[in-house]
Parts: structure tokens; C-alpha cells; sequence
């Protein structure tokens, strides 16, 4: 568009920012946000996402106790001064993690966002919502989102099928679920799930979401303090390498094919309804620090999504934001919006 000057009034290509429910609600800078993932989530990615502008989120339980929560929190301010939230996962355990301990650990840290994720968060929402805390709920069924809505959540994750980690039981990739999502919500939401670039915001965006999580994209960055070999692993893997795990425990996994996830899918076709946790410990139980720190890539299963397909580089947190925006301000003022002018 030309001011009547003559002269472009649209900023240069990179500069762009969208401003949505979600840059709003959480006063940062573009709608890009990345999950907790466990020992994934250090203050070191928190901080680089937050500075490049999106949202940067620590994962509590990595942190075994509430003290060492508030220690990385502490860290994490010292290498940002930008806003980042905390991640609590809310999970069947044998030995429940003191979830009131991290919770009041969080709200007397001052941490303004939390992502909760697994069970209902409904028990814990007075406290961090007295505490002014901004509460994003991840859930992978539009079911599960109205009750985030209903309970008093502020925004939810919309995880498709595709996601790492745990997609639910439904099967409902994000080309449906986002605009169904889009359908049942008040609150405002994210895509998750199979995000990875400027095309995958803008798709996103008119989809009804109002901004992105990603999770394994931001694994393959700089800052993401992993193992080299995860890295390499990621962007050497194509969107056929990963294997659904836990079915027969309707506790399904997205995970990257190994050696490991072989021996345990053979065991889940060997004892079928029979399968028990204790059979597949091995291969899942406490083996993320081997994965995640050694770089032991056979040592169990570790979450990952199918947009490994679409993870081709490792770059900076600043770097993969900057191109992102940049990519998805060129899709929607040129590639969409000469598509209408041609029309
Ligand atoms: C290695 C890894 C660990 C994860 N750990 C957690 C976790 O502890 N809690 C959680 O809520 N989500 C966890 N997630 C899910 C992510 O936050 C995010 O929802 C998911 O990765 C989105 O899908 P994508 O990988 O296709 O981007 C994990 C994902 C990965 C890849």
C-alpha cells in the first residue's frame, strides 16, 4: 500500500511484528512460544526465546525439587529481562513430585506465566491466578480446552497429533483441530504440534490460532544445552522416523525411532493387553539425562515430532524468531496478497 506520498508504508521485510491475543495477553513480541520439555527446558533456551521476542518457558520438573526451581528461575532472570514462564506437568506418578511445592515456588519467584500440562490444573488455579499468573493449559482434544476455558484458564496449547511428546488418544491432527479449536474457544490460543517456520505461523494464524508453540524445532538451536548427537539426530531424521509408544497403556508417546523404541514396540506386540509400565521401564524410565546430557542416542525413548521432516538447521533462537517473521511477513504480503490481487 502506497501513502499518499507515494512511498511504501509497509515496513522492510524482517521488521514485522504480529500483534495477536497472545503477544497481548503475555506482553511479548511475536506469537512464538516453546514448550516445557524435559531436561530441555534450562534457564540457557528459556532466556534465548525470550530475547528473541517469543516465549521462552522453563520445565519445573526437570528441577527435581522446588529449591532448585527457584535457583533456575533466579538464573534464568540473570540472562534475560524479558518475560518467560515455568512449565508444570501434571502427571500419573507412583511418587507424585511436590506439585505444591512448585507451585508456591513459582508464585513467591514472581513468575508471571505458567504452561501446565496432563491433568486438569483446576486444584492449583485459585493460588497462581491470585498470584496474577497469566495459566496456558496444554491439551490435545477440544473437550480438554473447553474445560481449561471453563475452569478459568487464560489461553490454551492446541497439540495435534503430529506433536512430540504425548498427542492424547484421539488422533486428530492440527489441520482439523485448530479450527475446531478456533470453533468451541473464547480464550485465545496456540497451534502446537508440527510448527516449525514462517509457513507453519501463517497457517497457523488462519487456521484461528493466535500465535505458535514449538517444541523439537527449538531442540536443533544453539542455545538448547543438549547434546550435540540430539541436535545432529534431529535435523538428520525425516518426518517417517517417528514411532508411537505406550498405546496399549493409553499413555501414547511420540518419540524419535531408535534402537530402544524398537525393543520396546517388540515387547508391545509380544505381550499386547498384558503390558505392564514395569515391562518397558527400561526404555523410558529416568533415561533422559543419557539422552539429553551424554548424547547416548540408544540409551531409551525421547519425544520428538514429525517436524523433524521440516528441521534442516541449528541455528541461534534470535536467527530461527528473525527468519520465522521474516518468512511469514513475505507469505502474507506477497504470496497470499498477490494471489488476491491476481484474482
Ligand atoms: C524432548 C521433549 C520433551 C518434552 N517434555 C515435555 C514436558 O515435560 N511437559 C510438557 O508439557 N510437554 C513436553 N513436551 C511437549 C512440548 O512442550 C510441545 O508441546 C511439543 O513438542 C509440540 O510439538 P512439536 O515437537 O511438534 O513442536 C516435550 C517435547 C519434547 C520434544
Amino acid at each position: 500500500m502506497l501513502n499518499p506520498r507515494g512511498i511504501s508504508n509497509k515496513k522492510p521485510l524482517g521488521e514485522a511484528s504480529l500483534k495477536t491475543r497472545i503477544t497481548q495477553l503475555l506482553g511479548i513480541q511475536h506469537p512464538i512460544i516453546q514448550g516445557g520439555m524435559h531436561f530441555v527446558g534450562f534457564a540457557e533456551l528459556a532466556a534465548a526465546v525470550s530475547n528473541a521476542g517469543g516465549l521462552g518457558i522453563i520445565t519445573g520438573l526437570t528441577q527435581r525439587t522446588p529449591e532448585k526451581l527457584a535457583l533456575e528461575i533466579a538464573r534464568c532472570r540473570g540472562m534475560t529481562d524479558k518475560p518467560f514462564g515455568v512449565n508444570i506437568t501434571f502427571l500419573p506418578a507412583v511418587t507424585a513430585p511436590d506439585y505444591p511445592g512448585f507451585v508456591e515456588t513459582i508464585i513467591n519467584s514472581g513468575i508471571k506465566i505458567v504452561e501446565t500440562a496432563g491433568n486438569n490444573p483446576q486444584k492449583y488455579l485459585p493460588a497462581l491466578k491470585s498470584a496474577g499468573i497469566k495459566v496456558i493449559h496444554k491439551c490435545t482434544s477440544v473437550r480438554h480446552a473447553l474445560k481449561a476455558e471453563s475452569i478459568g484458564c487464560d489461553a490454551v496449547s492446541v497439540d495435534g497429533f503430529e506433536c512430540g511428546g504425548h498427542p492424547g488418544e484421539d488422533d486428530v491432527p492440527n489441520m482439523i483441530l485448530l479450527p475446531r479449536a478456533a470453533e468451541a474457544l473464547k480464550i485465545p490460543f496456540v497451534a502446537s504440534g508440527g510448527m516449525a517456520d514462517g509457513r507453519s505461523l501463517v497457517a497457523a494464524l488462519a487456521l484461528g490460532a493466535d500465535g505458535m508453540n514449538m517444541g523439537t524445532r527449538f531442540m536443533a538451536t544453539q542455545e538448547a544445552p543438549i547434546h550435540l548427537h540430539v541436535k545432529e539426530a534431529i535435523v538428520a531424521a525425516s518426518e517417517l522416523d517417528t514411532r508411537l509408544i505406550m498405546r496399549p497403556l493409553r499413555n501414547t508417546e511420540r518419540v524419535l525411532a531408535n534402537a530402544a523404541v524398537d525393543r520396546l514396540l517388540s515387547k508391545e506386540r509380544e505381550l499386547g493387553s498384558k503390558l505392564n509400565f514395569a515391562d518397558i521401564a527400561a526404555e523410558v524410565g529416568g533415561v533422559y539425562p543419557r539422552i539429553m546430557q551424554e548424547g547416548d542416542m540408544n540409551a531409551g525413548a525421547w519425544s520428538c515430532g514429525m517436524v523433524v521432516g521440516l528441521i534442516h538447521d541449528i541455528p541461534t533462537c534470535k536467527e530461527l524468531i528473525d527468519r520465522i517473521m521474516a518468512e511469514a511477513e513475505e507469505l502474507i504480503r506477497h504470496r497470499l496478497e498477490a494471489m488476491l490481487a491476481a484474482a
